[in-house]
């Protein structure tokens, strides 16, 4: 069958993945390979946007550990470009060609721009250059490949939105040169974390990391909040406000109707509950973390892999730039 077209996308190097990665992002990216041709990146100049100097020394490591999470869930660097958005530096150059058509104002609209600076607790005078120009880099990211669709999160669609208003300048003012990049959203929705309250991330520590010991995942999944009113084991629970019901879902989707009915008629408990869940996560996650160990016995398969990834890569952007730099009359 003939592929439908060209993705892209990135993530932030913020170390070992957690179920929530998986589930939101990392599951549709392995998805995606089937019918595209896909080219998948992790942005480390982008993680310096917001990275204080000290975090420095954890940039490489994270990128590695990331890296390998994408290769264990079956990320096939034989079929899809995987690489570090260093390692390909045309991207800087088309960061700044773009720039000079992207008008401030529209990056200050940007609501995730605003958040971020209140956030990061600076003004919009302290902020970088760089932050305020953080849509211009991904635009940068995704077109320098001619990408066509971009597996996002729903937080990052005006960031798209923003990248089509590009295109379409560039195209409109130098010629036909890229596709408008549309953003497709995962069917997965927004995974919470244990405390059931909030979205699964890592900086809140509500989180099960793919790569976690069995016992690991047996500690953290048993402090998982559950139905707030269910208060004594007799009472019937509600599943369909509970979690620990909806992890059961992705992880247990074939004992999902048995925990819906035992918990709704008091014939199961949260502990016993949450420990089943331990156990459909650590059945689900076994062949995965067995392909990691294999990934961290041998760096240099991953060494292999993005140096492969970002060769391949550099084949296309120095075509693009080249383009790009005739359309822009610098050659
Ligand atoms: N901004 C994205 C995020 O924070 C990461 C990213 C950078 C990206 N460049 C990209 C995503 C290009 C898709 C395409 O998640």
């Amino acid at each position: 069958m003939p592929l439908k077209g060209r993705v892209f996308s990135g993530m932030r190097p913020t170390g070992r993945l957690h179920l929530g990665n998986y589930l939101g992002a990392l599951q549709n990216w392995v998805e995606l390979q089937k019918d595209y041709q896909c080219i998948y990146c992790a942005v480390d100049v982008h993680a310096l946007t917001t990275m204080k100097p000290q975090e420095k020394a954890e940039l490489k490591p994270n990128i590695r550990e990331m890296v390998i999470d994408w290769l264990a869930a079956g990320v096939d660097p034989q079929q899809s470009i995987v690489f570090v958005q260093s390692h390909v530096p045309e991207v800087m150059v088309l960061n700044t060609l773009l720039s000079m058509i992207t008008p401030l104002g529209w990056l200050l609209r940007v609501p995730t721009f605003k958040e971020k600076v209140r956030q990061m607790e600076e003004t919009e005078e302290t902020v970088s250059y760089g932050l305020v120009g953080y849509p211009v880099l991904m635009t940068a990211d995704i077109i320098l490949y001619k990408a066509d669709t971009v597996p996002v999160g729903e937080d990052q669609l005006p960031h798209l939105e923003l990248a089509r208003e590009i295109v379409r300048r560039f195209n409109f003012w130098y010629g036909e040169t890229f596709p408008e990049p549309q953003g497709k959203l995962t069917e997965a929705p927004l995974i919470l974390g244990l405390d059931g309250k909030q979205k699964m991330s890592k900086s809140l520590d509500n989180h099960v990391e793919l790569a976690a010991s069995p016992d690991e995942t047996r500690k953290r999944t048993l402090t998982a909040f559950t139905d707030p009113q269910r208060l004594r084991r007799s009472d019937p629970g509600r599943p369909w406000v509970c979690n620990v019901y909806t992890l059961h879902k992705y992880f247990n989707p074939a004992g999902a109707q048995v925990v819906y009915d035992e918990c709704t008629t008091a014939r199961r408990g949260c502990v016993d509950c949450k420990g089943h869940l331990a156990q459909a996560v650590n059945t689900y996650l076994a062949p995965f973390r067995e392909c990691r160990r294999e990934y961290e016995a041998n760096p240099s398969l991953v060494d292999a892999v993005l140096a492969d990834g970002a060769h391949r890569a550099a084949a296309i952007a120095r075509e693009t730039i080249r383009e790009v730099k005739e359309r822009m009359g610098l050659l």
